[in-house]
């Protein structure tokens, strides 16, 4: 009796922690995205992520306006964002990358936080 009193405590333990560990809501990984952006990307990109940072001036390349990832290229902005910080996106012909290569020094939790951010204030 009292070895299945424990497995129900576990049971429910499984579950009750379930519930507080699951993936952080929708509006909470904007929230913190929109936190690491200001850390590491609006140096260059800005704080409203149009590429006006203010260190744009002595860049090669001007930021892109990473609002407008929609409604540029094919790929999905959580692609374009994962290739960005790994250094694996394009740029024209000739041209030398200007965004530092981000790639271990985030952790996926940021990277997917900071691309949530990145799709809730697309234009369309
Ligand atoms: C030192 C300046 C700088 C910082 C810091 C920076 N970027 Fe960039 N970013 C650029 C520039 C410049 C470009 C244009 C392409 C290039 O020159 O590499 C760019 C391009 C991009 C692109 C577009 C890639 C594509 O598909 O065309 C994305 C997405 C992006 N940055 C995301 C980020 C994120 C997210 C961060 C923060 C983790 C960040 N950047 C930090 C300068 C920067």
């Amino acid at each position: 009796m009292k070895s299945r009193m424990l497995l129900l405590a576990i049971a429910a333990g499984i579950i009750g922690n379930g519930t507080v560990l699951a993936a952080p809501s929708q509006e909470e990984a904007i929230k913190k995205g929109r936190e690491h952006f200001k850390i590491f990307c609006v140096n260059c990109h800005g704080v409203n992520a149009d590429g006006k940072g203010p260190l744009v001036e002595s860049l090669k390349i001007t930021p892109y306006d990473l609002t407008a990832l929609k409604q540029t290229g094919d790929l999905c902005i959580a692609e374009r964002v994962l290739r960005a910080i790994a250094g694996l996106h394009d740029v024209a012909a000739g041209q030398k990358k200007d965004m530092p290569v981000f790639s271990g020094n985030l952790e996926s939790i940021t990277v997917y936080e900071i691309t949530q951010y990145l799709k809730s204030i697309q234009k369309e």
